[in-house]
């Protein structure tokens, strides 16, 4: 039944999180793997925790980068930049900063919490691309003031023009898929609800129930790497 929805001129917007990634190897946030050392991510990626510790947070996003350039895109990233190639009205809203999307070909992406490859000054507008190893405290080559990775931590508002069109998005969806998120954190959280209230199919796929699931009108609960491609196998690419 979801297979026939995403054919034909539908609108399509799919919001993943971090279980789109761990058959990469990528933890995600809640799940057992969850844990840096004895730190939650909650603890490291928020403002007042860099205020207090920047070496402890540079520490924690150094490791996650070595770790991710390890990491290869799974079926789940690569079905997904296949869907886009498939259907015209497509957009893939991720809470991922991991790039694994961009790695597997999705180009209709919005990054709503950034990207681990992004680094910007804490004081002067420098921001750049950056996949080379950065040191322990990296500095500004501008001003000389700290460099803080290009990532949305808890407390911080998402970037106003990528919130604005990722509702834009949901809100316009005939089909809206949420792949991969326990659903917990806003304002992800409450995009099924947008896109339903809009007249969307709802669709959640995950390896277990989130508090979303009861809202969906469809929940494939499993292994995001064997649902997409089943879900998407015959699509014209
Ligand atoms: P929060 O509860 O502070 O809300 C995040 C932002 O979303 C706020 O600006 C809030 O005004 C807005 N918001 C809340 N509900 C909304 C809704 N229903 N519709 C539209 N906007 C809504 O979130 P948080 O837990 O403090 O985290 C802040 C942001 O940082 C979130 O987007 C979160 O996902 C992100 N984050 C990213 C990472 C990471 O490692 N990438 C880690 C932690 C948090
Ligand atoms: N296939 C499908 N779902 C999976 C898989 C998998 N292989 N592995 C894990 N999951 C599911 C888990 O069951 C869980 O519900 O993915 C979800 C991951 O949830 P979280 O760890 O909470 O990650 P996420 O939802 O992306 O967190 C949202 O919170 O910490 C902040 O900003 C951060 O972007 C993150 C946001």
């Amino acid at each position: 039944m979801v297979k026939a929805m995403l054919g034909g001129d539908r609108r399509v917007v799919v919001l993943t999180g971090a279980g789109v990634s761990a058959e990469s190897g990528v933890p995600t946030f809640r799940g057992r793997d969850g844990l840096w050392r004895t730190h939650r991510p909650e603890d490291l990626a928020r403002p007042d925790a860099f205020a207090a510790h920047p070496e402890l947070v540079w520490e924690f996003y150094n490791w996650r980068r070595e770790l991710v350039r390890k990491c290869e895109p799974n079926p789940a990233h690569l079905a997904l930049a296949a869907l886009e190639r498939a259907i015209p009205n497509f957009l893939l809203i991720t809470q991922n900063v991991d790039g694994l999307h961009v790695r597997a070909g999705s180009r209709k992406i919005l990054e709503m919490h950034g990207s681990l490859w992004q680094v910007r000054c804490t004081v002067c507008s420098h921001a750049r691309e950056d996949h080379g190893d950065l040191p322990e405290m990296p500095e500004c080559p501008v001003c000389g003031h700290l460099l803080r990775p290009g990532v949305v931590w808890f407390g911080e508002p998402l970037v106003p023009g990528v919130l604005r069109l990722a509702i834009e998005a949901v809100g316009k969806a005939d089909v809206f898929l949420s792949v991969g998120t326990s659903s917990l954190v806003q304002p992800a959280a409450s995009f099924y609800q947008l896109a339903k209230d809009h007249g969307a199919v709802t669709v959640e796929i995950n390896l277990e129930p989130t508090p979303s699931t009861g809202f969906m009108d469809f929940a494939l609960h499993g292994m995001a790497g064997d649902i997409l491609p089943e879900l998407i196998a015959g699509l014209s690419d």
